[in-house]
């Protein structure tokens, strides 16, 4: 340990960089593998613990403790009184503490296997992870799966530390046969350090000091591990800063600010502004603190630039001798972490860097069997699985691979309507396709086509229950508007499913893509000027919203056309209700699927109350009062 901390102290003389001396650490194990036992005993013995909480934690451990009448340490951790009683730990908690040599940063991330989005969160900054396993139980299924979370979310170095070796009275064999087992599992993980350390986090031994209790054992204890350790520095790594805010606090000055991911940058530096590739050069790097001739990995900093260029929020700005990539199509590795499956197809909100774009899995390429880390064949994604996908984002941005850059290779999935984080993602390359397919530009625009036909071009999107009366409401709306002279197209679920979409059925998967494709469709219809009138069930509103991101603000109305399930089913024009009824269609829309009723459409039809002649007559008005007829 000795020497490997002087070299570090002589390299830290000429140039300090922000992390120095920082150790990102999680904790994963089963739930009662002994985590919030080693926490607490490390913040104890660090001596990081104010006197009035050791006094709180004495008495609380006569209390709720599972210790008898010792100090039970995990109480230290455990803070919520849920889990107090359930004697499991719940939420990622980040602790502090600092020895002679070096600070700590842990986040206690929860055993149970629902709680896997809280490791992915404690995973995602953490150089090393403490994988515990019980002495008396060897490697669980969960070991694996933590496991493989840690190093997919990018952790280096693990210590493996067998707990609880007091219970099986200290024996070398058992530690052995656990190290090896582990060893033999996480192979082809490639983690740049591995250790196994025989512990009781209960006793103490081999936690902070050697432990006299294992003379067989010569390696480290859990500290001295952790202090020694040589972590790779982003320093090296050329220089990249994602663009949080453009600060203008008046007319004279601009600044572009963010938390640099690597690399170094002093005035007088170039760098090119990813995604336009415009170079420029430093003039002057400022802090809250004044300004700095150099700054480093981890340092939140405004540049200012000698040139006026457009840059927003999201843009990367990198060293000019080494540009970032830019694509819009990627290979990523993803965790799941919502209860509703991932849908190839269906679009989601990404946030990248300093960056939230929308866009959507092209495909599931395979999910990963965590336990035999065997590639499956998978249409979804469901909670907590791991996939390989391909994604396609709405523009390009600039982006590093996970393996290279965290900040610019890691990404998280967000739920349109919920705002609720929903995935994770570390992307793995560019697809070449991506680089290899360029927007052609063309002369006649989508404005001279809708001119020429002297209309403005819009889709009508009717969605509703089968049997709601769209086809119907459709088909005169058509008529009333062709006779007019408008050039119209009507785009029906039954017969665009005799003929494009020929090969999809009812499955989610399978009508994300029905009204995936139905929505390029009517959005190239709108491009060639016409009026277009799709007619859908579309039952899932993130479908339909996608729908409408393909046209420009007012081009797109979703017309509601709502009939209650009670009339769809008395009506029922195609015997399909008492079909479903009776077990014969899987599947059905208000049967055995569901629909999901618009949030906020623009034209609401109720077409139950109103003859079809009166419901045409609504929408006409409504699009007259949009100029479009
Ligand atoms: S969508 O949900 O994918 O938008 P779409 O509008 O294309 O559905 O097709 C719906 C039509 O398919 C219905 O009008 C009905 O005639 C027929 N159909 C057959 N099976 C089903 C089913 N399981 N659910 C709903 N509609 C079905």
């Amino acid at each position: 340990m000795g020497t490997a901390i002087e070299d570090r102290a002589t390299q830290t003389e000429s140039s300090p960089p922000a992390s120095e001396g920082l150790l990102r650490f999680i904790t994963c194990g089963s739930v009662d593998d002994g985590k919030s036992t080693l926490i607490g005993r490390l913040l104890y013995e660090t001596g990081s613990i104010p006197e009035d909480q050791l006094a709180t934690l004495r008495r609380d451990s006569l209390r709720y403790g599972t210790t008898g009448e010792d100090v039970d340490y995990s109480l230290l951790v455990d803070g919520l009184e849920a889990e107090r009683e359930q004697a499991i730990t719940i939420d990622v908690a980040y602790r502090f503490f600092t020895t002679s040599e070096r600070r700590f940063i842990v986040a206690d991330t929860p055993g149970h296997e629902q709680y896997t989005r809280n490791m992915a969160t404690g995973a995602s900054t953490a150089d090393l992870a403490i994988v515990l396993v019980d002495a008396r139980k060897g490697l669980l299924t969960q070991t694996r799966r933590h496991s493989l979370i840690a190093s997919l979310m990018g952790i280096a170095h693990v210590v493996l530390a067998v707990n609880k070796i007091d219970l099986v009275d200290f024996d070398q064999v058992i530690f052995e046969e656990i190290s090896a087992d582990y060893k033999a599992a996480v192979e082809a993980f490639n983690f740049r350090s591995l250790v196994a350390i025989p512990l009781s986090a209960r006793f103490g031994d081999n936690v902070i000091d050697q432990s006299r209790r294992m003379p067989w054992y010569h390696g480290p204890s859990l500290l001295q591990q952790l202090e020694g350790l040589e972590l790779g520095e982003a320093v090296s790594r050329p220089f990249r800063m994602p663009v949080q805010l453009v600060s203008r606090p008046n007319s004279n000055f601009r600044g572009y600010a963010g938390t640099i991911a690597s690399g170094r940058i002093r005035p007088g530096d170039r760098v090119t502004v990813a995604v336009s590739g415009r170079q420029t050069q430093v003039t002057e790097i400022i802090t809250a603190d004044g300004a700095l001739l150099e700054a480093h990995p981890g340092n939140a900093i405004t540049l200012v630039l000698a040139d006026d260029l457009d840059i927003s929020r999201g843009d990367v700005l990198a060293a000019s001798d080494a540009p970032v990539g830019v694509a819009d199509q990627f290979q990523a590795h993803m965790i799941w972490l919502s209860e509703t499956a991932l849908q190839s197809g269906r679009t989601y909100l990404f946030k990248l860097a300093a960056r939230t774009i929308s866009g959507s899995i092209t495909r599931i390429r395979h999910r990963l069997d965590l336990n035999t880390h065997g590639q499956m064949q998978a249409d979804e994604l469901a909670l907590n699985e791991v996939g390989v996908v391909n994604l396609s984002f709405a523009t390009a941005v600039a982006f590093e691979s996970y393996a290279e850059s965290r900040d610019l290779g890691g990404f998280i999935v967000i739920d349109r309507q919920s705002n609720a984080t929903i995935g994770v993602g570390m992307i793995d390359f560019a697809l070449r396709r991506a680089t290899n397919i360029r927007w052609q530009e063309l002369d006649v625009d989508r404005a001279a086509r809708a001119a020429l036909k002297g209309q403005k071009p819009a889709v009508l999107w009717f969605t509703g229950l089968s049997g709601a009366g769209k086809s119907t409401i459709a088909n005169l709306l058509e008529r009333k508007l062709h006779a007019e002279g408008l050039h119209t197209c009507v785009l029906d679920g039954d017969n665009v499913r005799h003929g494009l979409n020929r090969d999809l059925g009812f499955t989610e998967a399978d009508r994300v893509e029905n009204i995936r494709r139905v929505g390029e469709v009517a959005a190239l219809m709108a491009d060639a000027g016409l009026l277009v009138i799709v007619s859908f069930i579309s039952p899932y509103q993130a479908d339909r919203d996608a729908a409408r991101e393909k046209l420009p603000p007012g081009e797109f109305l979703e017309v509601f056309i709502d009939t209650p399930i009670e009339e769809c089913r008395r009506r029922d024009p195609k015997g399909l209700y008492s079909k479903a009824d009776a077990g014969l269609i899987q599947n059905f829309t208000g049967v055995n699927a569901p629909y999901e009723t618009p949030a906020a459409p623009d034209i609401r039809v109720r077409a139950s109350a109103a003859t079809a002649e009166e419901s045409v007559e609504q929408v006409l008005q409504e699009l007259r009062l949009r100029a479009l007829c």
